[in-house]
């Protein structure tokens, strides 16, 4: 009882803080999304992203490299697909010599060691901008499944250790994992989006890739249909849940800080590592907002970070991965 008992003890010095320090940020933590683009000599600052670019496939290889010095050791890979190249069926994204086939390869060549995962889903390839194949103003789950399947198979086929499907469609880890089994590739893993939420914050993401759903008035307006409601909580766990006895290695919360009490949910509730996506619309409102003078980067960005993985992140994937680094002591 106080006055016997004072917990300002533990906090009276640098020293003792960083004794009874109960999260420590280390590289490892870290998954670093990265966006490709065609063509040659191209790093295209994304606006509503700054510091953050889209890069062609020769400065890819330059960006592993940096990575990899930093003690970064996985990259998740998204790509923007030329306008001609989009259509309803996903069909681009099977090709064998498509820009993220020759990304992954472009990665691997470069930097055998660097773990490379993939996201799987049509949005970067539909004309809709939606994550699935549309019929009658409706997304079809089952069709767009088996093209997810496909795309995995054609990931892993091109070097891929992991396939990341973000699109949130019922059914489709298992039809990957089947997939995966049928093709041979019996070591490439799944980290599946499980608890993806509809959520506001994906916006600068969308701009990077200009993959935000058309407008058009029998096109689905949101994503809402298929991502999670933001309200709902017993619904991330059960789709946790069916996600990894459908064949998830890995499972993932998405946006981050928002939903922190979701990520401490399963984790408490699941014995597979949980990856948290910090997503760009995070990203942005710091970089606004420390651009202002309102917030100071450096500190705000460890803490969110540090929060991340308090809650219970095994991975966290951040567009903040390579300015945090020189911060961890
Ligand atoms: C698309 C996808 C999105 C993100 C990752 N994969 C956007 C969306 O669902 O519309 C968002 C990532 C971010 O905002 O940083 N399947």
């Amino acid at each position: 009882m106080y006055p016997l008992l004072r917990n300002r003890r533990l906090r009276t010095s640098v020293s003792i803080r960083n004794l009874v320090r109960e999260t420590v940020l280390t590289p490892n933590d870290f998954l670093v999304p990265l966006f490709v683009v065609e063509g040659k000599g191209i790093k295209e600052e994304i606006p509503s992203m700054p510091d953050y670019y889209r890069l062609s496939l020769d400065h890819l290889e330059k960006e592993i490299h940096e990575l990899w010095k930093m003690g970064l050791r996985a990259v998740l890979l998204f790509v923007k697909v030329p306008e001609d190249l989009k259509d309803n069926t996903g069909k681009e994204a099977l090709n064998p010599e498509g820009l993220m086939q020759r990304a992954i390869r472009t990665v691997k060549n470069a930097c055998p060691e660097m773990l490379v995962m993939t996201d799987v889903a049509l949005d970067p390839y539909s004309v809709f901008g939606h994550d699935g194949i549309i019929d009658d103003g409706k997304i079809r789950n089952d069709e767009t499944s088996a093209v997810l399947a496909e795309m995995s198979v054609s990931h892993a086929r091109a070097g891929a250790d992991f396939v990341a499907p973000s699109d949130m469609m019922d059914g489709r880890i298992l039809t990957i994992r089947e997939a995966l089994e049928d093709e041979g590739f019996t070591d490439t893993g799944i980290m599946s989006y499980s608890a993806k939420y509809a959520s506001s914050f994906y916006g600068p993401f969308r701009d990077a890739l200009d993959s935000a759903p058309v407008v058009h008035k029998n096109i689905p307006k949101d994503k809402k249909t298929y991502q999670m409601d933001p309200a709902n909580r017993f619904e991330a766990i059960k789709e946790t849940l069916m996600d990894i006895e459908e064949g998830a290695d890995v499972v993932m919360i998405k946006p981050g800080l928002p939903y922190l009490d979701i990520v401490r949910e399963i984790r408490n509730e699941v014995d597979v590592p949980v990856a948290v996506y910090q997503v760009s619309g995070e990203y942005a409102m710091l970089k606004a907002a420390a651009e202002k003078g309102w917030l100071d980067h450096d500190t705000v960005m460890l803490e969110q970070l540090m929060a991340i993985k308090r809650a219970g992140a095994t991975i966290i994937a951040t567009y903040f991965a390579k300015e945090v680094i020189p911060l961890l002591t």
